[in-house]
């Protein structure tokens, strides 16, 4: 079996973390969901890996590489113009020739792994194998209406007025059928050639696609209000470990993991968290759900439930900062030039809630 992984698309920031276009790159738990993704395909045994890039190509190519790191061999393949994901599947035929092949959207985060499927799949008959949840507002997925016996009878991308509330997972699993799907279907509203529509086309045709409901947590990440959930889910499920220094005057307790040449000096980490390679963390608080990426330093100051990315400083602050994502290279501390007065230098679409 092959794996392929998308991670093209349209390259839209997503705010307020505008540094990277590439949005399979923002980091969950310290590690970007891309990584995640390659890593769930690599542990299911499958070592030939496609990944689809997009405008982008040259920030995912520069990130992922070879995949040596991972034990895998990627092929990236360049699709000429996002026009959805079967548009995708078919750009990378030369790459998937007649295989069976588990397709994986580079940003989508979910709980365990995905190897117990895979290894059903490839033992099964199926022509297709896809992954369903429960959803509070399935408007915005893949839905899928099953029969009493649990039977799929139809799959509509985004519709707006959903028959249940199962969306689509974005984790595929096809055999050679999935071309003749794909040579059948038309552009959608949306103007893309839809994945959902390529397999209710297989539906229809009387080939076997099986549903299976996932019931851990999913969480597509292209949406930023997600990004914080991600985190403290993935946090929770990490095995962690301290491989940096803490010294005799803190105190880490909890799930919390210290990355090699981090310091944590006279402070109180509370898990689950994780302290990236180089940061520093002095006299200060860090409480649980929180990330803070390589090279960032954290002094005299408390920070919970929140995302930082690398390089920035948060120094001297009198309030705890909670529920927050900040970006890369970002300073907070404080002024001693007068005026006494706040002063921001915030990005397009920031949002700053001052007590
Ligand atoms: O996240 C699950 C949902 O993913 C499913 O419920 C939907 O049925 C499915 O259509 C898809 O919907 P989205 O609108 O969320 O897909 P999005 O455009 O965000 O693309 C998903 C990934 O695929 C993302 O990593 C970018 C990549 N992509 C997307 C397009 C349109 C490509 O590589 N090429 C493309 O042409």
């Amino acid at each position: 079996m092959k794996g392929l992984v998308l991670s093209g698309g349209k390259g839209t920031r997503l705010y307020p973390l505008t540094y990277t276009k590439a949005k399979q790159l923002i980091p969950v738990a310290n590690k970007p969901v891309l990584f995640r993704v390659i890593e769930a395909i690599r542990d299911a045994g499958i070592t030939e890996i496609g990944v689809v890039v997009g405008d982008t190509a040259s920030e995912v190519k520069e990130a992922v590489g070879r995949g040596k790191r991972w034990g895998v061999n990627i092929t990236y393949i360049q699709q000429s113009t996002p026009s959805g994901l079967a548009h995708a599947v078919k750009e990378s035929r030369e790459f998937l020739g007649d295989d069976r092949f588990v397709m994986f959207l580079g940003d989508n985060c979910i709980q365990g792994g995905i190897s117990p499927l895979i290894e059903q799949f490839g033992r099964s008959d199926w022509n297709a194998q896809i992954v369903l949840t429960r959803v509070p507002d399935p408007s915005q997925f893949g839905v899928a209406e099953l029969d009493d016996e649990g039977r799929i009878v139809r799959l509509v991308e985004k519709p707006k007025e959903p028959r249940s509330n199962l969306a689509l997972v974005g984790i595929y699993m096809f055999d050679q059928s999935i071309w003749e799907a794909i040579a059948h279907i038309k552009p959608s509203w949306r103007g893309e050639l839809e994945i959902t529509d390529a397999i209710q086309y297989l539906v229809e045709h009387g080939y076997r696609v099986f549903p299976y409901i996932h019931r851990g947590w999913w969480i597509d990440t292209g949406k930023r209000s997600d990004m914080l959930d991600a985190n403290r889910l993935v946090l929770e499920e990490l095995e962690h470990r301290i491989d940096g220094f803490v010294d005799k005057d803190s105190q880490v307790t909890g799930k919390v993991t210290v990355e090699q040449g981090a310091e944590i000096i006279n402070s109180v980490i509370r898990g689950p968290a994780i302290i990236g390679e180089h940061a520093r963390v002095v006299n200060s608080y860090v409480g649980p759900f929180t990330a803070i990426y390589h090279h960032t330093e954290i002094e005299d100051s408390e920070i919970e439930h929140s995302i930082v990315l690398e390089n920035s400083s948060i120094v001297s602050i009198p309030h705890r900062i909670e529920d927050s994502l900040i970006g890369r290279n970002v300073k907070i501390h404080r002024s001693p030039i007068k005026p006494k007065a706040y002063k921001l230098m915030l990005g397009d679409n920031s949002d700053v809630g001052i007590l």
